[in-house]
């Protein structure tokens, strides 16, 4: 492995070549600046993995540096020198992001170990990096995340229908990752670089729905002002996406029928016969065969929409996903709103894993989501952070009839009537309302109840923030 660049920032000719020797001596790539200004250049120019820097310089001091480091590349890590009893001015750094600091005069050795730690801990970081982007090009495929056997054989079948014309029926309840897979379909189509349509079948009235589809010419009906393409038109060379497919009346399926046999079509109001070469990607929530039995559907549609079905399991039965999907919406929500949050506590995974999720991964990803904005800074997710609730039982509340997540954590009704809350959701919930018995019986001052309970002050004040247990009146006699 390449050995990691260095860049030495000090003023003090003889400090910085002596520097430069002993990190040379180890086969370090190692660079160097005569001062703050020079090195603040080298920083906007290169990408250095460690930077050295002295903290007092003239001009563009050591602060100035460390801040321009951390601006320009989260990767490097920066370790400043101090002068002999300016430890506080180094804490400041190390607050400011620093990885560590040290103190003049020093020995080389010092310096020797502390780089060969940072070292270590980029070289391990990068590892990391690369081994969870190996698993995600496993686990995923144009953003559909998913390593239970189910979704990676649905992952295989888009990669291997995506690259075909054929026509796919995607089959699966709200929020299991429909239009998700319509569009992974059509992105990794030889049909990408045009457009992608889609129509929500749904949402519109007959006669409107078929106008849209197959356009109208000006005064076909009322309000037909000027003559227009319809989706069909629209989607030429491209894909057309007909989402909630089992709605569709049966006018509208006669018509579909005849595109889909002979790829022609006419305007609403129209004479003229109009060819589309169009890639159909369909999806329902409902069993079209049940649909066809109960003879809502038409059975010669049907066959002609189901050539390649894919069909997208509940969340519920593919709980392998549950806490990749959730650990991956947790990275990229903390990452867009700055918060770092220290992933889920133990009886919140367990919690995650027992859940029914009736919305599927959209339940899910919105539960994340307001973790996200509820959870505490550099603390670990809780039950009441997913589920929003102050009254949540895991706070000591009451359950909301409402919160599926608690309830069903609660009684595991939907699992199995016989399960227990797991030991660590026991213990969590324990723990709090015992902090909370022991308060009420001190008058809240978290003093005494902490050599009651046993525990230094900081351990029981960091508890009550975990468990949203807030100061008592008390509390401030004893700060
Ligand atoms: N396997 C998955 N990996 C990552 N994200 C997913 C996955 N499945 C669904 N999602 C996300 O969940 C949300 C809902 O997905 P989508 O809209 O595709 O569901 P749907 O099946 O079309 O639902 P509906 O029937 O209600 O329209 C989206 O934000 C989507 O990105
Ligand atoms: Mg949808």
């Amino acid at each position: 492995m390449k050995p990691p660049s260095i860049l030495i920032i000090d003023d003090e000719p003889l400090m910085r070549l002596s520097m430069m020797d002993a990190l040379k001596a180890v086969d370090y790539d190692v660079h160097a600046a005569a001062s703050g200004h020079q090195g603040l250049e080298m920083i906007k120019k290169g990408a250095f993995e460690i930077v050295v820097t002295d903290l007092r310089l003239p001009g563009v001091d050591g602060l100035a540096l460390l801040q321009a480091c951390k601006q320009h590349s989260l990767r490097t890590e920066v370790i400043v020198i101090t002068a002999h009893g300016s430890v506080e001015t180094a804490v400041g750094a190390m607050k400011l992001g620093a990885y560590d600091y040290i103190t003049k005069p020093f020995q080389m050795e010092e310096l020797l170990l502390i780089i060969d730690r940072v070292a270590k801990v980029q070289a391990l970081r990068q590892e990391n990096l690369q081994l969870r982007e190996k698993l995600e090009d496993k686990f995923s495929f144009q953003g559909i995340l998913g390593k239970s056997d189910r979704m990676r054989g649905v992952l295989d079948k888009i990669k291997l229908v995506s690259a075909t014309d054929s026509t796919v029926l995607i089959v699966g309840e709200s929020g299991t990752g429909k239009e998700l897979v319509a569009n992974a379909i059509h992105h990794h189509s030889p049909r990408h670089d045009h457009a992608l349509i889609k129509v929500s079948c749904a949402a519109l009235p007959e006669t409107l729905l078929e106008a849209e589809l197959f356009g109208h010419e000006k005064g076909a009906f009322t309000g037909a002002l000027r003559q227009r393409r319809g989706r069909f038109e629209l989607a030429h060379k491209g894909t057309l996406f007909l989402d909630e497919i089992g709605e569709i009346s049966p006018m509208v399926q006669v018509k579909l029928l005849r595109v889909l046999q002979e790829r022609q079509f006419e305007r609403v109001g129209g004479n003229d016969t109009i060819e589309a070469d169009v890639r159909l990607v369909c999806a329902t929530q409902k069993d079209l065969k049940k649909e066809v039995a109960q003879g809502r559907f038409r059975e010669d549609l049907y066959y002609r929409l189901n050539v390649v079905p894919v069909m997208l399991p509940p969340l519920r039965e593919r709980r392998e996903d549950v806490l990749m999907i959730a650990e991956h919406v947790l990275q990229s929500r903390s990452g867009r709103s700055n918060k770092t949050l220290k992933g889920f506590s133990q009886g919140t995974h367990e919690l995650l894993l027992r859940y029914s999720f009736p919305g599927n991964v959209r339940e899910l990803e919105n539960m994340v989501e307001r973790a996200v904005a509820l959870g505490r800074q550099n603390e670990e997710i809780q039950p009441w952070d997913l589920c929003g609730f102050l009254t949540c039982p895991y706070l000591g509340g009451r359950p909301q009839e409402t919160c599926g997540f608690c309830s069903e954590g609660l009684t595991g009704k939907k699992e199995a009537k016989t399960l227990t809350d797991s030991l660590a959701v026991a213990r969590e919930q324990f723990e709090r309302q015992y902090i909370l018995s022991v308060l009420g019986r001190v008058q809240g001052s978290r003093t005494v109840a902490s050599k009651i309970l046993g525990l230094s002050r900081k351990a029981l004040w960091e508890k009550c923030k975990r468990y949203g247990i807030s100061p008592g009146k008390n509390d401030h006699r004893d700060d």
